[in-house]
């Protein structure tokens, strides 16, 4: 018997077949008979190769005949099952529980970040962004790093080229939001920041930061602790102290650390550091055009992921990032 012979026949067996295939599973295994990867077409395909070369093209034009023929009334098959029209339709349970569709919510890292803002518009501060792939501008020169400092070289930091670089600090938005206004200002900026950190419990080569930044006529020292004092009270609780301790960042001068005395899950109480801050070096503010004598600020930048995970208790940074929702859903 020949190729052809086998084709009309296969034609004929599947298409009675096909019409008392009444239910689903029927159709199902109809199908896997058939056009399975294992299926009669499939074979009928291997062995076109045994066919000889003058009879090829008409075995292999019937064959994808026979294949097209069946899968759209296979197609058909399907469709009318699924709407009921077909002879022998599935009955529901209606009575069986539906599925609840899953709610999503804010990602624990969006809601600290939300919670913080918040906190800060309260005290008059606008939310500002700035773009995560950045200048060494912005990055770096406007903010008073000289080309010598060890910030700038190149095995801490993510370069595009010898000038554009991924941020390592949202420090950035400080210029940027200068450039484009006069003061007051009052704003802070959370945001991803990026070094090349080996990734363990407790580094990643991306994590976010907020900066905070006020600049206007007599702007003090006294502004910056109780506004930093203020926020710590409001978001980690009223019996919170905070210490500043002399420090040295390039953009600020004098420059502190700021702790909060914390109390973690086990009880234990001790410093935990929140993050950077200090009043605005003239250098900064003349670099955007600001009458240093004229103007004063403050900023500080804080990091977010930190906060995050001693105050919910998670032990490894990989976790914020893994985007397991039996994790997530947990915040
Ligand atoms: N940009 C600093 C860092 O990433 C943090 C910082 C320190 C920001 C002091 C500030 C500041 O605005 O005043 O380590």
């Amino acid at each position: 018997m020949s190729l052809l012979d086998d084709i009309r026949e296969l034609q004929a067996t599947a298409g009675a077949e096909l019409a008392s295939a009444d239910d689903a599973d029927a159709l199902e295994a109809w199908r896997i008979r058939y056009l399975g990867s294992k299926g009669a077409v499939k074979s009928a395909m291997q062995q076109l190769k045994e066919v000889p070369r003058e009879e090829k093209p008409e075995a292999g034009k019937a064959l994808n005949a026979l294949k097209n023929s069946l899968q759209s009334a296979y197609d058909a098959k399907a469709a009318s099952q699924q709407t009921g029209t077909g002879p022998r339709r599935t009955v529901e349970d209606i009575t069986l529980p539906g599925e609840a569709p899953r709610v999503g919510h804010a990602h624990v890292l969006t809601q600290t970040i939300d919670e913080i803002c918040e906190i800060f518009a309260r005290m008059g501060f606008a939310v500002a962004s700035g773009p995560e792939v950045e200048d060494e501008r912005h990055n770096f020169e406007a903010l008073n790093i000289p080309p010598s400092h060890p910030a700038r070289d190149e095995l801490d930091n993510f370069y595009i080229d010898e000038q554009v670089m991924l941020r390592s600090q949202t420090s950035t938005v400080q210029i940027r939001v200068m450039e484009n206004q006069q003061p007051p200002v009052r704003v802070v900026s959370p945001g991803r920041v990026y070094r090349p950190d080996t990734v363990d419990a407790t580094h990643s080569f991306m994590f976010h930061q907020l900066e905070g930044l006020y600049v206007d006529e007599g702007v003090t020292m006294v502004d910056l602790k109780t506004s930093i004092d203020q926020f710590c009270k409001a978001y980690f609780g009223h019996e919170v102290a905070t210490r500043f301790r002399p420090s040295f960042f390039p953009f600020t001068e004098p420059s502190a650390e700021v702790d909060v005395w914390f109390t973690f899950a086990d009880g234990r109480q001790d410093w935990m550091e929140l993050g950077g801050c200090g009043m605005v070096d003239p250098n900064v503010l003349e670099a955007v055009g600001y009458d240093s004598e004229r103007y004063t600020g403050w900023a500080f930048g804080m990091g977010i992921e930190r906060m995050v995970m001693v105050r919910h208790q998670i032990p490894d940074i990989r976790l914020l990032y893994e985007s397991d929702v039996r994790f997530l859903h947990q915040f």
